[in-house]
């Protein structure tokens, strides 16, 4: 098609910045635009204010070239052909989306329009946003024929977002005219053909030239639903995994036995079938709420969105009475704990569980030495300043004398550690594994005891205490 496409992306968080270096990785002119002029500031240097794989690099490659950052939304309004809108669209209290900030952009967006747009969702929106927008468009005077909206549903999992974008498992994009649908399929081109993936410095991945990525394109109503839906549906996998998990731990079966029985069912699937501390992160607990509100709204009984819900939020204090009944008492208790972020490969701390049960064993009197590969500046930001809590600069540093190591964040970097060397510096040699990276066999064989989530509790014959309890 045409000449080189300019695309605006409204909001550089996480969304928003990932979007915009891919979009240059495939050889579009990107705006970036985002309120936060600080956040500019970085990203013109070319540094990346988020942890993702990937991100450094092809910021290295197109920032200030490519890609263009600045506050100014009008004037990116008036250059770009497509705008993406990936501002936030935060939990309110009663659960519904906050959409202020998407209205706020579409507004300003409208006054600044001269020309043809094509206004496209990214952020995760609730069905029916995009008739929202262009009742804001209209009301701010701009005829019909000068804009379109799409949705654009993404499906990025932070720590891996930019893998998600460029080897995505599907491109859904819901258009309700002919318009919107060249101009958006024109943008994926290299994706959709497969022809970014011959180039010498492509970001490597399991798509490939013979087999790019696949198109869907529905209404834009369809592209708002199943993006809610993928969410809502890998929360319940989750919940799902951990309800099945406590009937495991109650009778002594290994939930990760389970999880690969049946999981081994091709209409099942493994992914999504860990269990653990429960989901947290920017998307699922919003989502979720978000949906449940939608269908609620919609007159829609979509209970199960709440028992789903109910299960993540028992799981966190499943977790913390094992804590409990492996300690017997709290106050003045050491505590060392792995991780901060909502899930390993991220420095997001979002909804994160580790966050919630940190506060909750500094609520009962505990000390706590935490340590997290990324996520310890972030976490500084929110965490009570007390000198109960200590950052390690490492697991073992996090480890030294305490009276139990927790495992609260899958960092890949926690089952590589040196056991015998956690055994000889822990007070107690005491693990509780809230993510099961570990084998209990093994753990046992180097003397701990070990708790994990829905596994028979592994003890340590010599463990004098922990033997006995039941
Ligand atoms: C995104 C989506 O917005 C959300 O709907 C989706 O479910 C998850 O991902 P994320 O990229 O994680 O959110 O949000 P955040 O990191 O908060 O970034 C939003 C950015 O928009 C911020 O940098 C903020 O400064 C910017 N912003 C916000 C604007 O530029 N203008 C505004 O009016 C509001
Ligand atoms: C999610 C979706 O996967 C992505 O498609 C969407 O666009 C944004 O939201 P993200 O929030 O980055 O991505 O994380 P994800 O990898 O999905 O994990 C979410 C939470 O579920 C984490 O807390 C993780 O630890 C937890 N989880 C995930 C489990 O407890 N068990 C699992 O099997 C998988």
């Amino acid at each position: 098609m045409r000449e080189q496409l300019t695309i605006g992306i409204v909001g550089s968080g996480y969304v928003g910045l990932v979007t915009a270096v891919c979009f240059a990785e495939l050889g579009h002119r990107v705006i970036c635009v985002d309120s936060d002029e600080s956040k500019i500031a970085l990203l013109r240097q070319g540094i990346p204010p988020i942890h993702e794989e990937y991100l450094p690099q092809l910021l290295q490659r197109h920032a200030n070239h490519a890609v263009e950052f600045t506050t100014d939304l009008k004037g990116a309004t008036r250059q770009a052909h497509a705008l993406f809108i990936a501002v936030g669209t935060p939990q309110s209290q009663t659960g519904h989306a906050d959409m202020s900030y998407v209205d706020a952009v579409a507004s300003e967006v409208a006054r600044a329009i001269t020309d043809y747009k094509l206004i496209v969702e990214k952020s995760t929106v609730p069905v029916y946003t995009n008739e929202w927008i262009s009742r804001i468009m209209m009301r701010n005077g701009v005829p019909h024929e000068l804009f379109d909206v799409a949705s654009n549903p993404e499906f990025l999992r932070e720590g891996t977002a930019v893998m998600d974008f460029l080897h995505p498992d599907r491109i859904v994009i819901g258009v309700d005219s002919g318009r919107a649908a060249e101009i958006l399929q024109a943008i994926y081109e290299p994706l959709i053909s497969g022809s970014y993936y011959k180039k010498a410095d492509a970001v490597p991945g399991p798509r490939m030239t013979s087999e790019p990525a696949p198109l869907l394109e529905t209404s834009t109503k369809a592209a708002e639903i199943i993006k809610h839906a993928s969410n809502a549906f890998l929360a319940m996998k989750i919940s799902f995994i951990n309800t099945v998990s406590n009937i495991c731990e109650a009778v002594g079966a290994d939930i990760e036995q389970v999880a690969k029985g049946i999981g081994s069912d091709g209409r099942i699937g493994h992914k999504f079938l860990k269990a653990g501390i429960g989901y947290g992160g920017s998307c699922f607990p919003k989502d979720v709420a978000a949906f449940r509100y939608v269908a609620e709204h919609l007159g829609v009984d979509f209970g199960l969105l709440s028992e789903v819900e109910k299960v993540n939020a028992e799981q966190k204090k499943r977790f913390f009475q094992k804590v409990r009944s492996a300690l017997w008492t709290f106050r003045g208790k050491k505590l060392g704990v792995l991780g901060l972020a909502f899930k390993g490969g991220t420095d997001d701390i979002r909804e994160s569980p580790a966050i919630d049960l940190i506060r909750m064993f500094l609520h009962e009197g505990c000390v706590v030495s935490v340590y997290d590969p990324a996520a310890a500046e972030k976490a500084r930001q929110v965490l009570p300043a007390s000198k109960e809590l200590s950052y390690a600069k490492d697991s073992y540093e996090a480890a030294q004398d305490a009276d139990a190591l927790l495992v609260l964040t899958d960092w890949a970097e926690f089952a590589e550690l040196d056991l015998d060397r956690l055994s000889r510096i822990l007070r107690y040699p005491v693990v509780i594994d809230g993510r099961n990276l570990f084998d209990p066999a093994v753990m046992r064989k180097y003397g701990f005891t070990y708790l994990g989530v829905g596994r028979a509790a592994g003890m340590h014959e010599k463990d004098p205490v922990f033997a006995k309890l039941p």
